[in-house]
């Protein structure tokens, strides 16, 4: 899944172009909970930043939801960016896209921009622990009052006992999704295939997700308040919180 360097690589880009709506649990269920936590009405002007936006699912219930509102959707593929790109055109006047490292300092302090909101899916577990607290730092300064931060992640389950049940109700959820989406397994047999379900078959120099407490922790260290996990399913959590 990963290069040398064990950073996202292209090919990783292109599975998940794929088959990201069936590895992911309840997809459609998270893009409405995360558009009802944004806290604006659905005319209102602002603009969001989506970090890591993949294909774009999350920043297209952004625009979808948000009549008025600009969406900056970053990410380090360009594979990602062009698919994004394609799949927002209805949309292209309140899109951006524009390259990130996520793991790089720079792209806050560039930013340029008054952001409500930022929202990521299924990235911010790329980062340590402290990436992560010093990401939830720089994004509670950057935003004004009235704005939040929400995540849709994976988080690092508790004990042993909760890795496996994560696991077993990660390939549950894929195997429902499978028949859904195309009638068969095809899906989930990809998804076995490439041992995709990082409950099951860890990669600690790549996926490196944290526990949820913890999380709930750093970011009212950070100066988020009403910090919360509003959601979970199979080690997929939302989670966040405002300023
Ligand atoms: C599992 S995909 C999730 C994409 C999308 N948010 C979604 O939920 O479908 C992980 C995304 O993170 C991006 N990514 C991983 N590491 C990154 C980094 N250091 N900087 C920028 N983007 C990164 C990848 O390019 C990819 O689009």
């Amino acid at each position: 899944m990963t290069d040398s360097a064990n950073r996202w690589e292209e090919s990783a880009s292109q599975l998940f172009i794929d088959f990201g709506e069936a590895f992911t649990p309840s997809r459609a269920e998270q893009a409405e909970m995360m558009v009802s936590l944004v806290p604006a009405s659905g005319d209102e002007e602002f603009v969001a930043v989506d970090l890591a936006c993949g294909a774009g699912w999350l920043s297209g219930a952004m625009l979808r939801r948000f009549q008025s509102c600009r969406v900056i959707a970053l990410d380090g593929s360009p594979a990602m960016l062009e698919e994004a790109r394609t799949n927002l055109q209805p949309w292209a006047q309140r899109a951006e896209f524009r390259q990130f490292d996520l793991k790089g300092p720079a792209w806050l302090a560039e930013l340029g921009e008054q952001v409500r909101c930022f929202v990521s899916s299924l990235a911010i577990h790329h980062l340590d622990d402290s990436e992560k607290q010093a990401l939830f730092g720089g994004l509670a300064e950057r935003l004004p009052p009235g704005g939040a931060l929400l995540i849709a992640d994976l988080v690092e389950p508790v004990n042993e006992r909760v890795r496996q049940a994560y696991a077993r109700a990660w390939d549950a959820a894929v195997r429902e999704q499978s028949h859904r989406r195309r009638g068969d397994l095809g899906d989930f047999e990809e998804f076995r295939s490439q041992e995709w379900n990082l409950y099951e078959f860890p990669d600690p120099d790549f996926d490196t997700p944290s526990n949820l407490s913890e999380q709930l922790k750093w970011l009212r260290e950070a100066g988020f308040r009403e910090v919360d996990c509003f959601w979970l399913r199979a080690g997929h959590a939302i989670y966040g919180g405002f300023i």
